[in-house]
């Protein structure tokens, strides 16, 4: 059975798959055993993780890095391109999870679903009345970067009566309205939903000046990387009224520990789960490993990230 080394977990069920394939080493085998280190010809990892160059550096046969999931800014694809290692990932198969969590955690966030959850556990139904939260129809809602899965959630959220518009993306033939800059985007609209890119281009796009345009009855969702968004600027608008409240399913520092947002009330947290469903994992899981069967084999790979320079 080939040799890979594994850098991150991978739900039981998908590990096993992974077991009945190759044979998974972590990077401390690497360092301790050199044959092992010099033979590795291919790497699996989850778009969660960073790909450290260092450990690239210590593999001198590798061929490819096959990541399970669309994003590929942990893995510094640059170098590995200009060695020649092919990247691959896996876009299409997790798009209708992401969007599903999406469209959850702003009826969650709007509806505060969390916390009727607690009020009827808690038993307080009997002697209070349930605080009033808000509708989803009739906001103007904006999107941030209409991708595959911007458009996922623009065309599921569509029904629910909601003016759209987005940004952060070329104008593109789709029946929402096109808006120049986020900022104005932020400006016009009460819901601002973050499915972007990760990587250094979006850092902080969404910073303290977006969130003072989105405003006091602003509600903000990310569902792209935590990178998108200063998370320190956030906390801020989030403890001080800047914005309403918002939903995570990604942050700047994963997994989250140690965070104000994790005792703010006005936010829905989510453990980086857009994907985390069985039947897009189980495609993902597919997709990786046959991307790492073709190029191990001397196929060109599936699903390679696109060429960087
Ligand atoms: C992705 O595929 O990039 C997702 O964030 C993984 O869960």
């Amino acid at each position: 059975m080939q040799a890979i080394v594994k850098i991150g977990t991978f739900a039981g069920e998908l590990q096993q798959t992974i077991d009945r394939e190759f044979q998974c080493h972590g990077p401390e085998d690497i360092a301790r055993d050199d044959g092992l280190r010099q033979s590795i010809r291919g790497l699996i990892t989850r778009s969660n993780y960073q790909v450290p160059l260092a450990l690239l550096e210590l593999l001198p046969a590798l061929q490819v890095i096959s990541t399970c999931g669309v994003g590929y800014d942990g893995i510094p694809v640059a170098y590995a391109q200009a060695r020649g290692i092919a990247v691959t990932h896996t876009p299409g198969v997790l798009d209708d999870a992401v969007c599903e969590l999406g469209v959850g955690l702003l009826l969650g966030l709007l509806r505060d679903i969390p916390a009727s959850d607690r009020f009827v556990r808690d038993g307080r139904w009997s002697d209070s009345a349930y605080p009033l939260t808000t509708s989803l129809a009739g906001k103007a809602v904006g999107i941030v970067g209409l991708g595959r899965i911007g458009r996922g959630i623009a065309a599921r959220l569509q029904p629910f009566g909601v003016a759209l518009a987005y940004s952060g993306s070329p104008k593109i033939d789709v029946p929402y309205r096109h808006v120049q800059s986020v900022l104005a985007l932020a400006g016009e609209c009460s819901i601002l939903i973050v499915c972007c890119k990760g990587g250094s281009e979006t850092r902080h796009l969404v910073n303290a000046e977006i969130l003072q345009a989105l405003g006091p009855a602003g509600y903000l969702v990310n569902i792209a990387r935590g990178s998108v968004v200063d998370e320190e600027a956030l906390v801020h608008a989030l403890t001080t009224g800047g914005i309403r409240a918002a939903a995570l399913d990604v942050f700047e520092d994963e997994p989250l520990r140690n965070s104000a947002l994790t005792s703010l009330p006005n936010v829905l947290l989510s453990p980086h789960a857009g994907s985390a469903t069985r039947e897009a994992r189980t495609a993902m899981l597919r997709l990786t490993l046959d991307n790492l069967h073709a190029v191990l084999n001397g196929q060109p790979a599936l699903s390679p990230t696109p060429r960087i320079g």
